[in-house]
């Protein structure tokens, strides 16, 4: 099969290095790609938001099956396009994909069909907001609406905090039309995870879980990164949970879609909070994970192609998605001063110094005209291992991503060690 990828973060080196590894690949684009896609597959010059130019080359090029990594496509409706020129694609619906890029949407869903999530109330008019939050001493959270790269939400010690952010969303429109309106709502405790699946329309496959350590600095401490490493499975991960969450959470939710939507086809990611009440939901996403792909993908053993196919077609199976029961872990390099300002064009030096059993997953580097892999952006790329322990995993991940070397790197030390 012509498979084409779409994307040009470390989860999309992840999943190109998974298609390549099917048996019914015969070839791989990516596009747009990055120095780690570019050893699997050829990489393309379109944009992930350039949608109709992937749909020219898609036909152009007798594409099989394109696979979307990131949530901007989807939400730009890349699947009903494609489809709609009788193309095959893997990733949910413009409908569907509003499970993550907008946070009233889901909620709406959530409250409908008694999903255990936060509680919360909606504001379009910041004077309405700034008045509801005086109401409360404790913590709270302020979301804006739309997607925000991540970065619309703002977990409040208290309600000055809740004001900062309700300014900075509604007035100051720091993520422009994705603020026009917010959420408040309850702060959650407790484990956080976020957990995979693959769903056809009807059914879905088993589940995975992996945590994310998005802080910045050791000890989650620090400004919100894109993530600075993962790892699966999460120490509280067990049978009961995962069936806790098929009852409550995923069935409600793929029949909701069903049956006044569109039916939900893709990977669904859900991200958790469990406590002793057991798992609340955070938020939906409406593709994998970044950095969790890079752990999670080593430790599936089903051809990716098979999967994504079977959902395509409506067959998928629980069983058809097999999950290794070893530990995963991945520690992301970056570049020094991220998330803030950092420099780039180091040369990255020792990467054929690993073990045979790392993955090396790039995401902000490039190849130069000198044929050198340089640093192109602040997470430079993610050491994966697996092995049958988490501790192994963790030795084993730190003393490879030690012989890998740039001017100014950075890595959280304590990847994998959340408790
Ligand atoms: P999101 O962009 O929705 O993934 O939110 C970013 C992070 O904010 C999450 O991964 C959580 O750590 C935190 N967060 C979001 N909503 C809540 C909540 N209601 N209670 C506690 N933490 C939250
Ligand atoms: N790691 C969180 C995300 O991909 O949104």
């Amino acid at each position: 099969m012509k498979v084409l990828l779409v994307g040009n973060g470390g989860r999309e080196s992840a999943l190109a290095w998974k298609i390549a590894q099917s048996s019914k690949l015969t070839h791989l684009y990516v596009s747009p790609g990055n120095a780690g896609t570019n050893q699997f597959g050829l990489n393309l010059n379109y944009k992930d938001f350039e949608i109709e130019k992937l749909l020219d080359f898609a036909i152009n090029n007798q594409i099989d099956l394109t696979v979307i990594g990131p949530e901007i496509p989807l939400d730009l409706g890349i699947v009903d396009l494609f489809q709609s020129h009788g193309l095959k694609i893997f990733g949910p619906s413009k409908i569907c994909a509003q499970i993550e890029s907008s946070k009233s949407f889901a909620k709406k869903i959530m409250q409908k069909r008694n999903i255990p999530t936060a509680s919360s109330k909606f504001f379009s008019n910041p004077n309405d907001a700034y008045d509801y939050v005086t109401k409360f001493s404790g913590p709270l959270v302020v979301k804006a609406d739309g997607l925000a790269a991540g970065k619309g939400v703002y977990v409040c010690a208290d309600q000055s905090e809740a004001k900062n952010a309700i300014k900075e969303i509604m007035e100051q429109k720091i993520f422009g039309s994705s603020g026009e309106s917010i959420l408040i709502e309850e702060m959650l405790t407790g484990w956080e995870a976020s957990v995979f699946l693959f769903c056809d329309g009807n059914d879905v496959s088993s589940l995975i879980a992996a945590c994310d350590h998005k802080r910045i600095g050791e000890g989650d401490i620090g400004p919100n990164t894109g993530g600075m490493g993962a790892f699966s499975p999460p120490l509280i991960w067990n049978d009961q949970i995962e069936a806790n969450i098929l009852e409550n959470i995923v069935y409600p939710l793929i029949d909701e879609m069903k049956t006044n939507y569109d039916p939900y086809v893709g990977v669904l990611f859900i991200g958790l909070m469990i406590n002793e009440e057991g798992p609340k939901v955070i938020e939906f996403n409406c593709r994998l994970g970044d950095p969790e792909s890079q752990v999670i993908l080593p430790l599936m053993e089903s051809d990716i192609i098979d999967v994504m196919m079977s959902c395509i077609n409506g067959e998928i199976e629980k069983n058809d998605v097999e999950w290794s029961s070893s530990s995963s872990v991945g520690v992301v390099l970056a570049s020094g001063g991220y998330p803030k300002n950092y420099e780039i064009g180091f040369e990255i030096q020792g990467l054929e110094n690993v073990d045979d059993l790392v993955n090396i997953f790039h995401a902000g580097s490039e190849v130069d005209s000198l044929e050198k892999i340089i640093t192109s952006g602040g997470r430079v790329l993610t050491v994966n291992y697996v092995a049958d322990t988490m501790d192994e995993a963790i030795k084993k991940c730190y003393e490879n991503l030690d012989r890998i070397k740039f001017q100014d790197s950075y890595y959280r030390k304590d990847i994998g060690k959340l408790s």
